[in-house]
């Protein structure tokens, strides 16, 4: 027996039904069939096995999809729901889905291969935080009143406004490291706001939002508001941006595809939010608590197993603490128990494929062909799992690929600095502008850090911690727009100015 793949007969019955009935596409509120037979093998990275179909969708199921999201915008009972509605309904999905959290998790685990506790944390639960906290904001939104002063009007009397409206139809593109909850961020602010969408998530890890599907038509959420075609991204994903009838693009995934994404949006005139790679530095100066600072770093990079736009995958850390810091991550990673995501003593699971994992095996090779120093890892384990052992290059170089190149994988880059300038300008010489964190117990030197990073979000003491009301987005090739908080609202409406004539007094 293969002891690195998920034993599946520990599931609850409830997973194993899902898991092994046949899987469609979510239309107009129906489960309905793809236009071909073409299907995409879902496979549990533990071991390599096949654990169902989804379909392979085309343009046709993309132009049934969006069709009928258009309608439901333009037509259905969605446009004339009050806030207040809108709120209940999304409470109601979130209460489904915290009352099926276990079996959700269950899914996402056998699909991702993270571990169970990190799928009820990071897809689950808050992903029913993230719907009650949208539910809030569709009271919420609001527009302003202006005084007008017309100069060439000048004993007119007349009053000016500004709604925001919902911008329409969006089409969702989702990655495959945190499936629901990237499909979540995407579906709670389109709910809020009344939009209408589109969701085609990653092609590896269809499951949960297809699962989701059931609790949006349970939640009575009208037909058309959320529907979700499942295939491949040069096929469904491509012929989504493409299509004409959508007036706004969510994508989170590479930088290749969000370029690419990108230039058809701007063709068109689409709104679009691009979320998309990372480098992100994190910055250990000489005064760091190390009691703090070595643990933390550790997660930084090796939550979700590297496997994260925001992963703190080069690491920088002043000469005078540079062994003890560098020895610490290492045994850290040296003792992370590697293993199937069903069993309740793993650490790690595999990665998410073994695209994936030849994907970060032939960056590691490069950084040993480069000259990097391997302190820990840098193997795979035996079998057929997408296993890669968390590994710690040291004294690597500025123009190395493992430090230049979005790994997406348990790999840190370390090197050491003497002086904060210099350190300052190597972080931030990067293409990438996502997320930075210091580690300090200096408040002007993390002020200063905070100020002068190129980064979207800044961390002090901590790495890749979010917060569902604080706006979340990149700068340079990491993106474009944010999500989570106020600004998720703002970029799912538009605004329309009003100006009213008045007669007068009456
Ligand atoms: P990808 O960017 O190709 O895939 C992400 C999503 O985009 C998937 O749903 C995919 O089907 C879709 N897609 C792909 N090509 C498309 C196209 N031409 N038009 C429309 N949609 C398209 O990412 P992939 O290939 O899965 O991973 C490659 C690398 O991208 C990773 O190693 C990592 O470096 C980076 N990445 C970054 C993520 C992030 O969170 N920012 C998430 C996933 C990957
Ligand atoms: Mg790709």
């Amino acid at each position: 027996m293969n002891t690195l793949a998920n034993d599946l007969s520990t599931l609850s019955q409830s997973s194993r039904a899902f898991l092994g009935a046949p899987h469609q596409h979510f239309i107009n509120g129906q489960f309905v069939e793809g236009s071909t037979d073409e299907a995409v093998a879902v496979v549990d990275p533990t071991s390599g096995e096949t654990v169902g179909h989804v379909p392979a969708g085309d343009a046709r199921d993309i132009d049934r999809a969006v069709k009928a999201a258009r309608r439901a915008f333009e037509s259905g009972p969605w446009r004339k729901m009050r806030g207040a509605d809108r709120e209940r309904l999304l409470l109601r999905l979130a209460d489904l889905l915290e009352a099926q959290a276990p079996e959700f998790s269950e899914i996402e685990s056998v699909n991702s291969g993270r571990i169970l506790s990190a799928t009820r944390a990071i897809d689950v639960d808050l992903s029913v935080s993230y719907l009650r906290y949208m539910a809030g904001w569709a009271t919420k939104i609001t527009g302003q009143t202006i005084e007008p002063s017309i100069p060439y009007a000048p004993g007119a009397n007349f009053f000016g406004m500004t709604l925001r409206e919902p911008v329409g139809v969006v089409g969702a593109i989702t990655p495959w490291n945190v499936p629901l909850g990237q499909a979540i961020w995407k579906i709670a602010p389109a709910l809020a706001t009344g939009c209408t969408l589109v969701l085609k998530p990653a092609e590896q890890t269809p499951l949960t939002a297809l699962r989701f599907a059931w609790l949006i038509a349970e939640a009575g959420i009208p037909d058309g508001v959320i529907n979700i075609v499942t295939g491949y991204g040069q096929t469904a994903g491509a012929a989504l941006v493409a299509h004409p009838e959508l007036d706004k693009i969510s994508f989170t995934g590479s930088t290749r595809v969000g370029r690419l994404i990108g230039e058809a949006a701007a063709r068109d005139m689409k709104h679009f939010t691009l979320e998309l790679g990372g480098k992100s530095p994190m910055v250990v100066l000489e005064d760091a608590d190390l009691e703090v600072t070595i643990p933390g770093a550790a997660m930084g990079i090796f939550a979700n197993h590297g496997q994260s736009c925001i992963a703190g995958s080069r690491l920088f850390v002043h000469e005078a603490v540079y062994d003890k810091v560098v020895a610490g991550i290492a045994r850290i990673a040296q003792d992370i128990k590697l293993g199937p995501a069903l069993s309740l003593d793993t650490q790690m699971g595999p990665l998410v494929s073994a695209t994936q994992q030849k994907r970060v095996l032939g960056y590691i090779q490069s950084g040993r062909e480069e000259g990097a120093e391997i302190v820990v890892g840098g193997t795979t384990l035996e079998g057929p799992g997408c296993y890669v052992r968390p590994t710690v290059f040291a004294n690597v170089k500025p123009d190395m690929r493992i430090v230049q190149e979005e790994i997406f994988g348990p790999v840190l880059a370390v090197a050491r600095f003497k002086d904060v300038n210099d350190v300052l300008r190597r972080a931030n010489d990067t293409r990438y502008g996502l997320g930075a964190s210091v580690w300090t117990r200096d408040l002007n030197k993390a002020h200063w850090f905070i100020r002068n990073f190129r980064a979207g979000t800044v961390w002090v003491n901590t790495h890749g911690v979010l917060d569902l009301a604080v706006p979340f987005g990149g700068i340079k090739q990491s993106g474009t727009g944010h999500e989570l908080g106020e600004e998720a609202i703002r970029h799912h409406t538009q605004l329309k100015s009003a100006i009213l004539a008045l007669s007068g007094p009456v």
